[in-house]
C-alpha cells in the first residue's frame, strides 16, 4: 500500500483524494492518500509522524507551501523559485525533496488539453502572491513575448519580476548567445489600475484570492481581444465569480481544475514513477 496524503487548512473540501485513488486505479497500485487537516502549528508534527508511519509523500496546500519547501533538505529548481512546495517526496526519514509542480501542472493543462501555445504570446497575471511564484518560472520557460504582472501591491509584483528577470532572460541564452541584453520575454509589473491602458492579451490569469470573498478583479473589456483566454488559478465556487463574469461579457473562460488535476498527475509520477492518463480523471471529475 502506497501512503499518501494532502496537508492544509481547510482541506476537507479537497478533491486530491479523489484524483489521486483515480490515477492509482489506472496504473493498478494500492494507494491510500487521505486529507489531513493541519495549521502551521501543526504542519510539522503531523508531516513527521507522517513519514515515520510510512508515508511515501504529501501534497501540501495553503497556509503550509512555503513551510513544507524549509521542511524539505533537497528541493526541485521550482520549488527553490517559488520558495514553495506544493509536493514532498520522503525519500528517508531524513532525506526529503520538495517540488512545486503548480506551474508545469498549468503549461500543461493550457498547451495540452486547451491547445492554448504560449510561444510569443502576450500574457497578463492578476495577482502577485505565492500562486504566481510557483508558476511564474514555468510560464517564462514557455517564451512568451510579454509577461504582465498586474497587482493591487505593486512592490509585490516589482519584486516578483525581480526575482525571475533572469529567467526571462536565461531562456534566450539557449537561442542566441549574442542577443544576452534583449530578454526573451519583456516582463513587467504595473498597478491594476493601469490595466485600464493596457492592449488587449492572449491569456489573462487571474491568480488573486478576490474569489474566496465572493468577488472577481473587475477587468477592464479591453484586456481581451476575440480568442483571448482568461484562465482562474480557482475552481468550484471560488471560481463562481470570474467564471459569471466572463460569460457575460463573452470572454473565454477557463477554470483551473485541468491545473489542478495536471499538478496532481505530476506529483503522482514523483511518487511512484508512474505519469497517468489525466484525461479520463478530468472528464470523471
Ligand atoms: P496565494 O498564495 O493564493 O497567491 P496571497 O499570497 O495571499 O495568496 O495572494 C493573494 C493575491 O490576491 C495578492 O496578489 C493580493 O494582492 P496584494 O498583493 O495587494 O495583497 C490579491 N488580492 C487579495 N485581495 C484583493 C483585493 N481585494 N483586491 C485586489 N487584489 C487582491
Amino acid at each position: 500500500m502506497i501512503l499518501l496524503a494532502v496537508f492544509g487548512s481547510p482541506v476537507s473540501h479537497s478533491r486530491s483524494p479523489e484524483i489521486h485513488h483515480s490515477f492509482a486505479r489506472q496504473c493498478a497500485l494500492k494507494v491510500d492518500y487521505r486529507a489531513i487537516e493541519a495549521r502551521p502549528e501543526t504542519f510539522p508534527r503531523l508531516v513527521e509522524e507522517f513519514a515515520a508511519r510510512g508515508g511515501r509523500g504529501c501534497n501540501v496546500t495553503v497556509p503550509l507551501k512555503h513551510q513544507a519547501w524549509k521542511l524539505a533538505q533537497k528541493s526541485s529548481d521550482s520549488s527553490s523559485r517559488a520558495r514553495a512546495a506544493n509536493t514532498l517526496l520522503f525519500k528517508t526519514q531524513k532525506d526529503w525533496f520538495a517540488d512545486n509542480t503548480d506551474g508545469r501542472g498549468l503549461v500543461r493543462d493550457l498547451v495540452s488539453n486547451l491547445d492554448h501555445q504560449l510561444g510569443g504570446s502576450r500574457v497578463c497575471i492578476i495577482g502577485a502572491g505565492g500562486a504566481v511564484a510557483g508558476i511564474l518560472g514555468d510560464l517564462l520557460a514557455q517564451g512568451p513575448a510579454s509577461i504582465v504582472i498586474a497587482n493591487r501591491t505593486l512592490e509585490r509584483a516589482e519584486r516578483l519580476c525581480e526575482s525571475f528577470a533572469d529567467l526571462a532572460c536565461k531562456s534566450v541564452l539557449g537561442h542566441d548567445t549574442n542577443s544576452t541584453n534583449s530578454p526573451l520575454t519583456d516582463l513587467k509589473a504595473i498597478s491594476l489600475q493601469a490595466l485600464q491602458t493596457q492592449d488587449p492579451f492572449d491569456l489573462v490569469i487571474n491568480a488573486t484570492s478576490l474569489g474566496h470573498h465572493g468577488k472577481h478583479p473587475g477587468l477592464p473589456p479591453s484586456l481581451f481581444h476575440a480568442d483571448s483566454l482568461c484562465y482562474d488559478l480557482n475552481y468550484g465556487a471560488v471560481a463562481a465569480p470570474l467564471r459569471n463574469f466572463c460569460l457575460e461579457a463573452e470572454i473565454r473562460y477557463q477554470d483551473g481544475l485541468g491545473m489542478l488535476v495536471e499538478q496532481a498527475a505530476l506529483s503522482f509520477e514523483l511518487w511512484t514513477g508512474r505519469m497517468p492518463d489525466t484525461e479520463p480523471v478530468l472528464k470523471q471529475l
